[in-house]
């Protein structure tokens, strides 16, 4: 079951889980498709009904953060992730036969912006008191916290809980976040942003959704678990090694105001572009996963061969 499972993300976890052999039921507030079920992402309904006796819920839904963060879209973007969650978990309470795991979305934004260290769960920074920062990235945290709360406050004692900080997901689809910086990079637009000394934490498609099955399966682990590669990189490096993988020799640098330009023309917000997100995956090593794709040079060739090779049924959900 997964909730806001008609997104980018979901349509990844999806699709994976489907070609394994399990039935997927998604929440979305259109439903277009077989197996999709109307919910409001703030109310309980008839959608209750689904998740009473599913195995695993998967809860994605959220506002894009992909967007201007006016005062509107920062409450938007909280209500519906702190909404949702809450609902999902009174509908696990009230459960007769409750799911085994609920592994709920959240984000790689929570850790602070910083260049030192990178953070694992254990010795991570949470954000929110850097200085020297916009002031509303601490609003981006406070959104993580909350929604990661939502989670936490949830009586569902028969159901484990597990939230998942997850940094950008690389999937050859069109719409993701790979798709946009690869076609910045093909107009040669790909180059450091105000300096490019900011991490970028990533994690290949497929990776994800192993480690989805992994924290599914493992019983042991519950709480909050980074879904990071081990590899996060300065911004330059991250772009310059996937110019490399496009087979693009320019990357044209931009100043930190041609970032607020660009990012006012694409409705999107230099946030986005500017914090650095070195987030590691403490856990998940020490629990024993091992990364198909731990490396960015690799992964990005991999992603860039599925690309070229249309690999990906775009249409296909
Ligand atoms: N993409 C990434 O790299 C990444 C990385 C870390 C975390 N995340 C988080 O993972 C989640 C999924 O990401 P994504 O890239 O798949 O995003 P997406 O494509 O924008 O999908 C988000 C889903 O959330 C649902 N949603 C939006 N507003 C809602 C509301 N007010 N009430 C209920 N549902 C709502 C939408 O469902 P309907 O419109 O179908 O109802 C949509 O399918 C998001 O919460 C995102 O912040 C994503």
């Amino acid at each position: 079951m997964i909730p806001g499972g008609a997104g980018q993300v979901g349509t990844i976890l999806k699709r994976a889980l489907t070609a394994a052999g399990h039935e997927v039921v998604v929440l979305t507030r259109r439903p277009a498709r077989e197996r999709e079920v109307r919910w409001d992402g703030e109310s309980l309904g008839p959608w209750a009904a689904e998740i009473d006796g599913s195995d695993l819920v998967v809860n994605l839904a959220g506002r894009s953060v992909n967007c201007r963060y006016t005062g509107a879209n920062l409450r938007a973007m909280m209500d519906s992730r702190v909404h949702s969650a809450r609902v999902v978990g009174e509908a696990i309470a009230a459960a007769v036969r409750p799911p085994r795991v609920w592994l709920q979305m959240s984000t790689a934004t929570v850790y602070a912006h910083r260049f030192d260290a990178p953070n694992d769960e254990t010795t991570g920074v949470i954000g929110g008191a850097e200085s020297g920062v916009p002031g509303y990235w601490a609003y981006s945290v406070e959104i993580a916290k909350a929604w990661e709360r939502a989670q936490e406050r949830a009586e569902t004692p028969r159901t484990r809980k597990v939230s998942l900080r997850t940094a950008m997901v690389m999937s050859p689809d069109r719409g993701g976040v790979l798709d946009t910086l690869l076609r910045l990079t093909r107009l040669g637009l790909g180059g450091p942003i105000a300096g490019g000394a900011q991490y970028i934490s990533w994690i290949h498609d497929r990776d994800f959704v192993r480690a989805v099955e992994f924290l599914a399966d493992r019983d042991d682990l519950t709480g909050p678990v980074n879904l990071a590669a081990p590899d996060p990189l300065p911004q330059r490096t991250f772009m310059r090694v996937l110019r490399a993988a496009w087979g693009v020799p320019v990357g044209l640098p931009a100043t930190r105001w041609m970032a607020e330009l660009g990012a006012f023309a694409l409705r999107s917000d230099t946030e986005l572009l500017l914090k650095s997100r070195r987030v590691t995956p403490g856990r998940l090593l020490e629990a024993g996963f091992a990364f198909d794709h731990p490396r960015w040079p690799q992964a990005a060739d991999d992603l860039v061969r599925r690309v070229r090779g249309g690999l990906v049924p775009h249409d296909i959900r």
